[in-house]
Formats: structure tokens, C-alpha cells, sequence
């Protein structure tokens, strides 16, 4: 039966190759991202294979936006609004967990987890309202387990992870389902996104760490997956009479959670550490770490109005 699908940061990688996926199997699909440019690219393009695409602007970390992108959909649906929900937008950061600086986290944090949860605020009501819906998240593998120098963007899908989790137990009664999506390596923009901040951490303690990782990973790109393989899963978890809770895509990555359960810890942490080149003959002890301070160490201009403690 075809839905009427809602899809987010449908300009780029996984989530534009799903919306042309789910649309060519005859699904009614709204892709929404913040490139305007791109989403007239992705009506084209759709045009062409003879499916139709609708777009609607929507940047995730903002409230005005998703306030109108609520109301555009509104417009697209006479009122109805979506069967189904797919969180998609977001990105990641690579860099050592301690010296990410707080706007960086945040940034992650703002869109990732705030982002996802204020959409999903947004456009659950009608779902509830009429008692049925779906909502899928894209999480990743690492929303169950942690590399080194994902810390920062692995934890933000650990938050997608419990957040998700709780809203399943809380929308079922609603005959609402929410599924998780957790994808391996996929080849998209992520991966140069992800890198391009690295550079910021050359002059950190782990600088030479990070070179080292940094060539690994572009190596890896050679063993990622294409996006079909998620637009798959994403299509399974539309389509399925109950959606599952998780599809790991691909599945051949449930052996790194069955090495991360199973492995003994000293053995798992020695592997992090090879991966992150974390020998300490790799970092500079002597080099300064946190380029940025925390804002607690950022010094505050007092206002007149600012009470002083008495020594
Ligand atoms: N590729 C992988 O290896 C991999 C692995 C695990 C999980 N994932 C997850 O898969 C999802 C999609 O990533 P991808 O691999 O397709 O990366 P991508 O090619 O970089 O695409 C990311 C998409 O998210 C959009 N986006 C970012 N911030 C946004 C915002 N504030 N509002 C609206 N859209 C926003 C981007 O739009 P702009 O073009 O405007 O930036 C782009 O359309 C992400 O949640 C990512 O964490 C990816």
C-alpha cells in the first residue's frame, strides 16, 4: 500500500537516494533538506524517472522552519500530514573527545538529537491524533558501540538509541511504530564531512595519531556500502505489517556488535586503540591540547549589576 512518506536531509547521500528509491515503488514521498538548489535537483531527477517528488524546506535545527515545513506538508496532504516520519539529517565531527570544543559538540547535538526530536514533536500530533503512524530514525552502528575519535557523534546516536527506544514503548499504545536504522559505513558526503575538521586536531597531543587514523579512513571508504542498502532497510521498515525495533545495514555488521558483547574488555580496548593508533609513541606529550577552552574558562565581562562575592 503506498504511504505518504516524510523524509529529512534529502539533499544528499542516504536520504535522497531513499526518497528516489521509496518513490519508484510507488510510495508518495515529501523529501525536505535545506539546499533549495538540491531539492529542485532531486524533483528533476525524479521527474525523469517518470515518479513524483515533492520538496519542503526544512532545516532541523530550526524552529521557524520546522514550523513552516509543518504547515507546507499540511498543504501537500490536505491536513493529513505524513504515515511516516524518516529522521535522516545528520552529521558528524570526527576528532579526540577532549579537545571537540563545546560550539562543535553542540553543533552535533543541535541537529543529530534536538533536531531529530523536535521534527518528530512536530509532526507526531496527527499520528497520535488519528492513531497510526511510524516513525524511523537513522541511527548508526555507532549508536551501540564506540570508535575512537567518534566519541562526540557516537554519542549523539546513543541519545537517537534511548530516545527511540523509549517512544516505542510510549507511541504503541497509538498504533505507532518506531524502528531504528543503523547503518555500517556508507559511501555518501559523511565520511568528508566528517574528516574535513581533523585538521584542527594537528597540533593537539594526538596530532600524529590522527594522520595515521585519518589515511585509514579514507582506506575503509573502499569497503563502504552503497546507500541502497540502507534505502532497503529504510523500505523494510515502511513497509513491514510491524516494524522491527533495529535493521543494521548492512547485516554483515552485526558481527562488530557480536566482537563488541562478546570480546573480553582488555581485548575490545586494545583493538580501539590499534584502530586509533593510540600508541604512545604517537602522541606528543609535550604538545598543548584543548585549542578551545570550555566556556566556564572564557572570561565573562561583568555588568555593573553582576553581584560580587565578598572575599
Ligand atoms: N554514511 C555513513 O557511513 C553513515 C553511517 C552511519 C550513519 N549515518 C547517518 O546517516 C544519515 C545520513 O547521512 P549521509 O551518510 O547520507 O551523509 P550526507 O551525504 O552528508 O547527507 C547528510 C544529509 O543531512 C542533511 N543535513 C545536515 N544537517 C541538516 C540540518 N540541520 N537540517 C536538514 N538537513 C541537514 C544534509 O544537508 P546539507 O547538504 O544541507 O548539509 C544532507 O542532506 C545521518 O544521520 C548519518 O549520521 C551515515
Amino acid at each position: 500500500m503506498s504511504k505518504t512518506i516524510l523524509i529529512t536531509g534529502a539533499t544528499a547521500g542516504i536520504g535522497r537516494f531513499t526518497a528516489l528509491h521509496l518513490a519508484k515503488l510507488g510510495h508518495y514521498v515529501i523529501a525536505s533538506g535545506r539546499k533549495l538548489d538540491e531539492l529542485a535537483k532531486l524533483e528533476a531527477e525524479a521527474r525523469v524517472a517518470n515518479v513524483r517528488i515533492d520538496t519542503v524546506a526544512l532545516d532541523v535545527t530550526s524552529t521557524t522552519s520546522i514550523a513552516a515545513a509543518v504547515a507546507a506538508v499540511d498543504a501537500l496532504t490536505e491536513g493529513k500530514g505524513p504515515d511516516v516520519l524518516v529522521n535522516n539529517a545528520g552529521f558528524g565531527i570526527l576528532g579526540p573527545t577532549s579537545e571537540i570544543s563545546d560550539s562543535e559538540m553542540r553543533r552535533q547535538y543541535e541537529t543529530n538529537v534536538f533536531g531529530l526530536m523536535n521534527v518528530t514533536r512536530a509532526f507526531l500530533p496527527k499520528m497520535m491524533a488519528r492513531r497510526s503512524g511510524r516513525v524511523i530514525n537513522v541511527s548508526s552502528v555507532g549508536g551501540r558501540m564506540t570508535l575512537p575519535y567518534f566519541g562526540v557523534y557516537n554519542s549523539t546516536k546513543y541519545a537517537v538509541e534511548s530516545l527511540s527506544d523509549a517512544l516505542r514503548y510510549e507511541l504503541r499504545p497509538f498504533d505507532i511504530d518506531v524502528a531504528l536504522i543503523e547503518p555500517g559505513i556508507i559511501r555518501t558526503n559523511f565520511e568528508a564531512t566528517a574528516v574535513a575538521g581533523m585538521a584542527q586536531f594537528a597540533t593537539s597531543p594526538y596530532g600524529k595519531a590522527i594522520g595515521k587514523y585519518e589515511e585509514m579512513s579514507k582506506l575503509a571508504d573502499k569497503f563502504a556500502s552503497d546507500p541502497i542498502v540502507i534505502a532497503k532497510a529504510i523500505t523494510r521498515a515502511v513497509t513491514a505489517r510491524r516494524a522491527s525495533a533495529r535493521y543494521v545495514a548492512p547485516r554483515s555488521q552485526n558481527a562488530i556488535f557480536l566482537a563488541s558483547t562478546f570480546l573480553p574488555r582488555v581485548m575490545w580496548d586494545w583493538a580501539m586503540r590499534k584502530v586509533g593508533h593510540l600508541s604512545v609513541k604517537n602522541i606528543d606529550f609535550t604538545a598543548r591540547s584543548a585549542p578551545v577552552p570550555p566556556p566556564w574558562e572564557v572570561p565573562v565581562a561583568r555588568s555593573k549589576h553582576t553581584p560580587v562575592a565578598s572575599a
